[in-house]
């Protein structure tokens, strides 16, 4: 016998992000994203809405997340609700950002006086400890489970998973005449202790240029004063859906 599976009611709202909001649902165990235009840099100093970004984002994810699950990451998505809205599964936010570099670029180049664009001979994965009182900062392989913010395993699975992630985004992006040159994850556990990847991926947490002229098509146009975001976020929501 197989249940209907009836989407939850959306209930208060319980946090408010810098650039998502979540609300509870009528089913404990699923909350509900709600994606806005609003865009922040430079840890919340420069702020502005980048219209659309939110049903862009929304979207973008809502491709990619189902992707990753047939390719073995497991994810807090569940279905895409609306434009902005999306439904996913409750977990325990690990306050673990994993940054993961296949070219210099960023802060990674600027900390290591290094020119953006130079290739990296394997994946570099950086930990960040997700607080934004603290901006983020880096830290080191071992500090996560010295600080008891996630036990050895669940940081090895997440370091697994951040690499899994990569090599299916490298492929699918490259076919799509994008380069991924960085992107930052964040994961969560279940009640159940399973840790799944959560958060999104979308150009305001990836770093993606055109392969062959080498154009910012993410948040950097926005960070930079490039111009064009509005239509950077439109060029990769249409190469995505390809
Ligand atoms: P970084 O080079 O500025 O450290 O950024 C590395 C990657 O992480 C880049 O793809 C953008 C993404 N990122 C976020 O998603 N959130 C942030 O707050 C920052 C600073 C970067």
């Amino acid at each position: 016998m197989t249940s209907e599976f009836r989407i939850p009611e959306k209930l208060e709202q319980l946090y408010e992000g810098k650039a998502k909001k979540v609300f509870r649902s009528s089913d404990p165990a699923l909350l509900i994203v709600e994606y806005k235009d609003d865009a922040t840099a430079f840890n919340g100093v420069k702020k502005a809405q980048i219209l659309g970004k939110g049903a862009i984002n929304n979207a973008i994810t809502s491709r990619i997340f189902p992707l990753l699950e047939g390719e073995g990451v497991p994810t807090h998505f569940v279905v895409q609700l609306s434009e902005r809205e999306q439904l996913v599964k409750a977990v325990h936010i690990i306050p673990v950002e994993i940054i993961v570099r296949n070219l210099a670029a960023g802060s990674f180049a600027k900390r290591l006086g290094l020119e953006e664009g130079t290739p990296l001979g394997i994946p570099v994965l950086e930990h960040c400890y997700k607080s934004d009182a603290l901006g983020d900062p880096l830290v080191s392989r071992d500090a996560p489970v010295a600080l008891g913010w996630c036990s050895e395993d669940d940081l090895e699975t997440i370091r697994l998973l951040a690499l899994r992630v990569n090599s299916v985004l490298l492929h699918f992006f490259l076919e799509r005449g994008v380069k991924l040159v960085d992107f930052k994850l964040e994961f969560g556990k279940l009640a159940n202790g399973q840790v799944i990847l959560a958060d999104e991926i979308s150009p305001d947490t990836c770093r993606f240029w055109d392969a062959v002229t080498g154009e910012k098509l993410d948040k950097d146009r926005f960070r930079r004063d490039l111009g064009g975001v509005e239509e950077a976020y439109e060029d990769m929501l249409e190469r995505v859906n390809r």
